[in-house]
């Protein structure tokens, strides 16, 4: 329960002197330090690297979260420059102050383009991935007759949303099932091309499944896709800032992400790739000023006022994977995946959800751990032995997730496998 402000309490908040000395108080201020140095050596001096990797974000050393799927810390470098952006703007809000800020929202535009590999043209900033893909089904102009094809897997601003704006606006929505054990790259290919008619306008999937890490086959779908002259939507919040991901190779119409997850940059910021072949297909669904400098943000980004220190930081957050290198980052989250699915293979009860296969998986693991209540364990790993991770609730591939990224460690895996053998035997 949130305690209300009592005059007395307003009084002294008032006395601290606002945001000035919110800034200036040593506890805020002891979160964001200048960053240690990253090791010499890079990924290839090993523990060393990894460990000045982890010093890059101010989770307390024991403390081991592997929620990468929901959200992630933001890194040191990410955290400094929305410290020192928000300070500023706040320090001195006038237009004088708040137009140097203008340019740096296109340099993130830039470093996203640049991260993705596509052009600044059709780069959109918006708050999540949940505004990106609302963005898309708000903005295409589908009607009765026209049919969406969508993954099942899909979050639901990329199912409820069609589902929903399919009853407003008449078109239908065609689901393709999940199956469980992921069947297969060749599966998916099959199912969605079999599912797409003269009267299919889009295909709609997540990259990497957030409920149990299933990796589609993301390149292959938008081609079928494009040559049937049928748009994609691939939802990449789960695999935007874990895999390497490259959009000229990928060519979807649109892809989706949020900085506050695997890029590790501040919350509500995100974004929103629309190539240039779709451009003239999507309306906007908010006019209002501030819109972007150039290609398709000009007409589509008039969001009006936004945070550009949190932009600021989504910048400095994909300039610090780029520093420690993203082939690396993917490495690191997949080994320690596969260390965390071999450990788990040995604990008795546990009914394994993500495939074994390395390249239908990535860093997300879905199981049943045997027949422990799922929320009571994760209660327990949390407040006795120090580990964050999540549950997944009802019939649907129930049990604990676990999403392990370039922050964590071996031992910190060790860790969760060595409480759950011991909730396994004793139970929680
Ligand atoms: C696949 C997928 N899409 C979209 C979202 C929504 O992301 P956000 O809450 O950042 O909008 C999530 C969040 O977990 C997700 O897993």
């Amino acid at each position: 329960m949130s305690m209300p402000v009592s005059r007395r309490n307003f009084a002294r908040l008032f006395a601290l002197g606002g945001s000035a000395a919110l800034f200036s108080d040593p506890a805020w201020a002891s979160q964001a330090p200048a960053a240690p140095a990253l090791a010499q050596g890079g990924p290839a001096a090993g523990d060393a690297f990894w460990t000045s990797v982890r010093e890059q974000f101010v989770m307390p050393p024991d403390l081991a979260v592997m929620n990468a799927a929901n959200l992630c810390p933001a890194s040191r470098p990410a955290l400094e420059a929305l410290q020192r952006e928000t300070q500023s703007v706040d320090r001195d809000p006038s237009p004088n102050n708040r137009a140097r800020l203008y340019p740096e929202k296109e340099n993130t535009r830039k470093a996203l383009a640049e991260f993705l590999r596509v052009t600044p043209d059709e780069i959109i900033i918006t708050r999540n991935t949940s505004e990106s893909n609302n963005l898309v089904s708000n903005g295409l102009d589908l009607k009765a007759g026209d049919e969406v094809v969508v993954h099942a897997d899909n979050h639901p601003s990329n199912l409820t949303a069609w589902r929903e704006k399919g009853k407003r606006f008449g078109f239908s929505v065609v689901t393709i099932e999940q199956k469980n054990p992921h069947p297969g790259q060749e599966y998916y290919v099959e199912a969605f091309t079999r599912a797409i008619t003269p009267r299919t306008r889009i295909l709609c999937f997540t990259h990497l499944s957030s409920t149990v890490g299933d990796l589609m086959p993301a390149k292959e779908l938008c081609r079928v896709a494009r040559a049937r002259g049928v748009l994609t939507l691939v939802d990449g919040a789960p695999s935007f800032g874990l895999l390497d991901v490259d959009l000229a190779d990928m060519q979807p119409d649109f892809f989706s992400g949020s900085a506050h997850k695997w890029p590790c940059g501040a919350r509500e910021c995100g974004v929103l790739f629309v190539s240039k072949a779709a451009q003239s297909r999507l309306w906007p669904s908010i006019y209002s000023a501030y819109p972007g400098a150039v290609g398709f943000s000009r007409t589509f980004e008039g969001f009006g006022q936004r945070d550009e220190a949190t932009m600021i930081a989504f910048r400095a957050a994909l300039a610090f994977q780029q520093k420690v290198g993203r082939a690396a980052i993917e490495q690191r989250a997949r080994d320690l995946t596969s260390q965390l699915m071999a450990g788990l293979s040995k604990l008795p009860g546990v009914r394994m959800w993500t495939s074994p296969a390395p390249e239908l998986r990535a860093a997300i693991v879905s199981f049943l751990p045997g027949t422990l209540d799922a929320n009571r364990l994760a209660t327990a790993l949390y407040e006795k032995d120090k580990i964050g991770i999540t549950t997944r609730g009802g019939q649907d591939r129930a049990g604990l997730r676990v999403s392990p990224h370039f922050y964590n460690s071996p031992a910190e895996v060790d860790r969760l496998l060595a409480a759950l053998r011991g909730y396994l035997r004793t139970g929680v």
